[in-house]
């Protein structure tokens, strides 16, 4: 069933609203299929990446980390069979003039007004620009659809320089450019996005037991941040489903509220990408082991996540309306603030004394200040952006140096010595998963 509560409808509004998601470039009427964060939707997304760079790059020896470039050589593309077969069949409506991805429509007629379709064609999904000055064929680069090709191009560097032996991984967190045909769902599919791509180099042979232990890990990934067990799945692809680089494939998907949809893809790539650049390029991109004495060109599985989709999926599956309020359950360690602090009053001192434990706070944690409205009303505010922790400053806290911790979650209060508050939050994170 997934989380009925949710709906995409309620997501933009309540993204808009709060602060998380606004439309790209909204005062000049938007930008298809782009979008911006804001303060709360960039700490989320921020956290998500963090999470994920700390499970998979700090949390492992056998894993390091890269950053490449954007724009890269564009033999890269040729080599990597992008510019070949990087493609979507596209079929254009002749009356109303809507352009379709042939595989999303039904029958020979436009799902928009019956008018007649044309043939189907192959569309290039990267994005062209020009490098330097002059506008030509020469200077053509494109922005990359995938990040996982400067991980490639570089494996001789990063192994050789960070002393890596196979199996080994490197990860990399980057935008990415598709020109889709048929954007859609919020930050679902959009034309410009945000990956978090593993390349995981093994010994040719061991690359099926490999696959199955990253498709366990990765679904487990969500899981341990809080996802619903029934709200996701892993699906095998079918052979036609599959890339052109890729053996075997399996996606974790999502029961988004527009259906079961994917987050991550999880792929054996084989040798493919590093035999392709090593004829390209003339570079030897062979791997010595010297523990075994053998040669050869690493397999590859690759984990590839999309950031963009974690994020709404981390907020579809936290949404809940419950009696008198709407609440993200989110993970604390993925909640863009981590403690709200309101003094019940601004008189009597309680003002400063909440100010000063505040900048405690902020320390440690992201925290928000709020003075204003009835402390009901300023719990509700901060349960529905997430907020895991409340702290009140009233009268007993002038008397006796204690404070109120409200749980998002339970809704329950402790009382707790105002010098006890970084320590107990720390406590309570530190028990997470
Ligand atoms: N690197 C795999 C993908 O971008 O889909």
């Amino acid at each position: 069933m997934g989380n009925t509560d949710v709906t995409m409808e309620k997501l933009v509004s309540l993204c808009k609203r709060r602060g998380f998601i606004f439309q790209s470039s909204e005062i000049y009427g938007g930008l298809n299929s782009c979008w911006d964060y804001g303060p709360l939707g960039a700490e989320l997304k921020r956290n998500v990446k963090e999470q994920w760079w700390k499970a998979v790059v700090q949390g492992r020896e056998d894993m390091v980390g890269l950053d490449a470039s954007i724009l890269m050589h564009p033999q890269v593309w040729e080599a990597s069979g992008h510019v070949d077969s990087f493609s979507d069949p596209m079929v254009d409506c002749k009356k109303c003039k809507h352009r379709f991805r042939a595989d999303h429509i039904q029958g020979d007629k436009c799902p928009e007004c019956g008018g007649e379709l044309t043939g189907v064609r192959q569309f290039n999904l990267m994005f062209k620009t020009f490098m330097g000055p002059v506008e030509d064929s020469q200077s053509t680069v494109y922005l990359r659809p995938e990040t996982a090709q400067g991980i490639f191009v570089n494996f001789k560097n990063v192994q050789a320089s960070a002393r890596m032996k196979v199996p080994f991984g490197i990860a990399q967190i980057g935008k990415a450019f598709r020109n889709e045909i048929t954007p859609g769902n919020f930050t679902f599919r959009t034309r410009e996005f945000e990956q978090m791509e593993i390349e995981f180099f093994v010994k040719p042979g061991t690359d099926m037991e490999w696959f199955e232990r990253w498709r366990e890990e990765r679904l487990q990934w969500y899981v341990k941040l809080g996802i619903k067990k029934e709200n996701l799945r892993l699906r095998d692809h079918e052979k036609e489903e599959l890339a052109h680089y890729a053996r075997a494939c399996s996606d974790v998907e999502y029961l988004f509220p527009m259906g079961w949809s994917e987050l991550e893809g999880i792929a054996n790539r084989t040798d493919f990408d590093l035999t392709q650049h090593a004829k390209k390029s003339g570079k030897d991109l062979h791997y010595f082991s010297e523990d075994t004495q053998e040669r050869y060109i690493p397999f590859v599985i690759e984990p590839s996540a999309g950031a963009d989709r974690g994020t709404l999926a981390f907020l579809a599956d936290s949404y809940a309306e419950e009696e008198d309020r709407v609440v993200l359950h989110l993970d604390p360690r993925l909640a863009p603030i981590k403690v709200g602090i309101f003094p019940l009053m601004k008189k009597g001192g309680m003002l400063e004394r909440a100010k000063n434990i505040e900048s405690a706070l902020r320390k440690h944690y992201n925290t928000f200040f709020d003075e204003k409205g009835s402390i009901g009303r300023r719990y509700r505010r901060q349960d529905e952006i997430g907020t895991p922790y409340g702290v009140t400053i009233d009268h007993e806290t002038l008397e006796n140096g204690t404070v109120t911790l409200r749980d998002r979650d339970s809704m329950e209060q402790i009382r707790i010595s105002e010098d006890k508050v970084v320590e107990e939050l720390s406590q309570r994170f530190s028990r997470l998963p």
